[in-house]
């Protein structure tokens, strides 16, 4: 169905356009609305550093958060949640063009590793529809558009412009045609209605997240009763001494790798002090059992450098 008014970005023409209404977004879209230039509640587009347009989230200041007026961590720094979300904003408006070759070089490739360990404890299946929140530059929804099918869906979601845009000219180039791409900050998870989605992933985005209890509970809100939750995230190394080594590795290669690669070293120095401040694998499923979830657990990676949390709504 087309639409005479839509204006539609060059990354559109390029590929197949759709009139199905999501069946997750919490109000219906505008017909013709071609699938992965799906725009949020608070529409508006916005031209990014990385090229090409995805809608623009608008909220209030200070709303974004759920903490207005309380102080929070960025990285070491005390600051206010407001301020917290525009700083981790910066950081990944700076990172993302840069953002998957940093992963690569920083983990040794192993973070592919850890997403596909998350990927099989996810038990998805075809048909189904998967919401990937903080999802960037869309690995793990790529996965996901593969595993669900044609008759599945994936929300490829992210409150970063700079970061969404990339996930969604990667996905599109490979062809994933049931992936929508939609702005929204965790904590609320607005744009999507309650009960919509078999599985949710937050995969390395949870730790940056100023609200996290408010997170967990707009997780919950969007599962159906019977599907789960994973997150993938930083934790606590259970071996002392390897925890050291990993300490001094952090602290200064990443900085430099930073530097060197994407001409920023703060952003990473932010890396290795938002992993610090994260809550560890025993307090991460503590909250998530406070959201709601059943039957949560958690399995360490290389050592807890990684956990991977699961947990289920009934
Ligand atoms: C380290 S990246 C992870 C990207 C991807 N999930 C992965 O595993 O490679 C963290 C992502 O979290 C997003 N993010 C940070 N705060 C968020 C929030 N409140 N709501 C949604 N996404 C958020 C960032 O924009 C960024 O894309």
């Amino acid at each position: 169905m087309s639409n005479e008014n839509q204006q539609p970005t060059p990354e559109v023409e390029q590929k197949p356009s759709s009139d199905k209404v999501s069946p997750f977004l919490s109000s219906p879209l505008p017909q013709g609305t071609p699938q992965g230039q799906q725009q949020s509640l608070q529409q508006g587009l916005a031209s990014t550093p990385t090229g090409g347009s995805v809608p623009k989230y608008n909220l209030p200041r200070g709303a974004n958060t759920g903490n207005v007026g309380e102080t929070t961590h960025f990285g070491y720094q005390t600051v206010s949640s407001d301020e917290k979300a525009q700083k981790v904003a910066e950081v990944f408006h700076s990172v993302a063009s840069k953002y998957d070759i940093m992963n690569d070089l920083m983990s040794f490739g192993i973070h592919r590793l850890w997403k596909r360990f998350a990927i099989n404890m996810s038990g998805v299946r075809r048909g189904q529809q998967v919401l990937d929140i903080a999802g960037g530059t869309g690995d793990l929804a790529k996965v996901f558009s593969r595993e669900v099918g044609p008759q599945g869906h994936v929300v490829l979601s992210d409150i970063n412009e700079s970061m969404l845009n990339v996930g969604r000219d990667r996905l599109i180039d490979a062809g994933c045609t049931n992936v929508d791409f939609v702005l929204a900050n965790a904590e609320t998870l607005e744009p999507f209605a309650d009960n919509s989605f078999d599985l949710v992933t937050i995969s390395f985005g949870l730790r940056n997240v100023t609200d996290k209890d408010a997170a967990l509970q707009a997780m919950y809100r969007v599962l159906k009763p019977g599907g789960r939750l994973l997150i993938l995230e930083f934790s606590k190394p259970v071996f002392e001494p390897f925890s050291k080594l990993y300490d001094l590795y952090s602290f200064t290669a990443l900085p430099i790798m930073g530097k060197l690669v994407a001409n920023d070293s703060e952003s990473y120095k932010y890396l290795a002090e938002s992993i610090r401040m994260h809550p560890d694998q025993r307090t991460l499923k503590g909250m998530m059992e406070n959201a709601g979830f059943q039957s949560c657990d958690y399995h360490n990676l290389t050592g807890g450098i990684v956990a991977v949390h699961r947990g289920f709504k009934l």
